[in-house]
């Protein structure tokens, strides 16, 4: 059972700057909220209520003013400074106390999941015991992916960007480790471009026959938003859907009022925290 998840929020930012010069990519706006709402929100319909936040050194205050307590939303939310981005198994590393030996989800922050019974299949996915379990997405640019090959949900063979096509099962960036994970993260040597790679990682599970995979499917949406162009396509997609349905996408008080992890003296204390904006009027329409 997974009852603790990461968020991987630092990295470079490289691909987006000038805008990732002063604020943090997982702190510009997808639509109406900030990127970091849309992976917290995919780890509280996953029903995990235990959750840190790895961010760079130095912009921790950044996000305290987005975040100042999880109590707000009924979560145990810590916050971890990373020096350098040193590769996605780092958070294992700097993560080893929060994770405290259990097993552990984990999220990057520019990653974007959207579709119906989503929440049921997170679910599904944090009832893993031993292992490694990735979700899979097919996409029409593997050659820009780390992908997957899999036979009966075992997944045996993986490549990072290949060149040759040899799959459209990209890896996408939701994790789920067992307690090993801390283990075989300490074991990895960086790779070339100097930094401690997810693949290698994985192929740690993948060479015990450990490493499973389950699908996000056709009625779903997977994007990274990691480019310009993704991002302001994520920006165009959550837009759509809000203004046609009506519903907000990864509202975080509205996932853990659902969740009845926190009641309406909450969402009153959050609609003053936001001011008068329109993620407030949506959350009075909660109460
Ligand atoms: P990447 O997309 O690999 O990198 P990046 O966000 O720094 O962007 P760019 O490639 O344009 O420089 O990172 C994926 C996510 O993980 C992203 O949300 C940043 C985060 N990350 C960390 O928090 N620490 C790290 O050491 C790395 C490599 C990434």
């Amino acid at each position: 059972m997974i009852k603790k998840g990461i968020i991987l929020a630092g990295g470079k930012g490289t691909r987006m700057s000038p805008l990732t010069k002063a604020v943090n990519k997982q702190l510009l706006p997808i639509y109406d909220k900030p990127l970091i709402f849309y992976p917290l929100s995919i780890l509280m319909l996953a029903k995990i209520k235990d959750i840190m936040i790895i961010v760079n050194k130095g912009q921790l205050h950044q996000y305290k003013k987005i975040f100042p307590d999880g109590k707000r939303l009924g979560i145990n939310l810590t916050f971890k400074e990373q020096n350098t981005p040193k590769g996605l198994p780092d958070a294992f590393i700097l993560g080893e106390k929060f994770i405290n030996n259990q097993n552990v989800a984990l999220i990057l922050g520019d990653n974007f999941f959207y579709g119906q019974y989503l929440s049921k299949k997170l679910q599904e996915c944090t009832k893993l015991k031993n292992g490694a379990k990735v979700l899979l997405h097919r996409v029409t640019n593997p050659e820009k992916y780390g992908v997957a090959k899999v036979k009966k949900n075992k997944i045996f063979l993986i490549k990072e960007k290949p060149k040759k096509f040899i799959s459209d099962l990209a890896i996408t960036g939701l994790y789920f480790f067992d307690k090993k994970v801390v283990n075989f993260a300490k074991q990895l040597k960086p790779s070339k471009r100097n930094e401690l790679e997810i693949t290698d990682l994985l192929n740690k599970y993948k060479n015990n026959k450990k490493l499973s995979a389950d699908y996000i499917g056709r009625g779903g949406a997977w994007l990274d938003t990691g480019s310009l162009e993704d991002f302001y396509k994520t920006s165009n997609f959550v837009s759509a859907i809000e203004n046609r349905q009506g519903f907000k996408i990864a509202c975080l008080e509205e996932i853990a009022l659902l969740n009845k992890w926190i009641n309406t003296k909450h969402i009153k204390e959050a609609i003053k925290f936001y001011g008068n904006c329109e993620y407030s009027n949506y959350l009075k329409k909660l109460i």
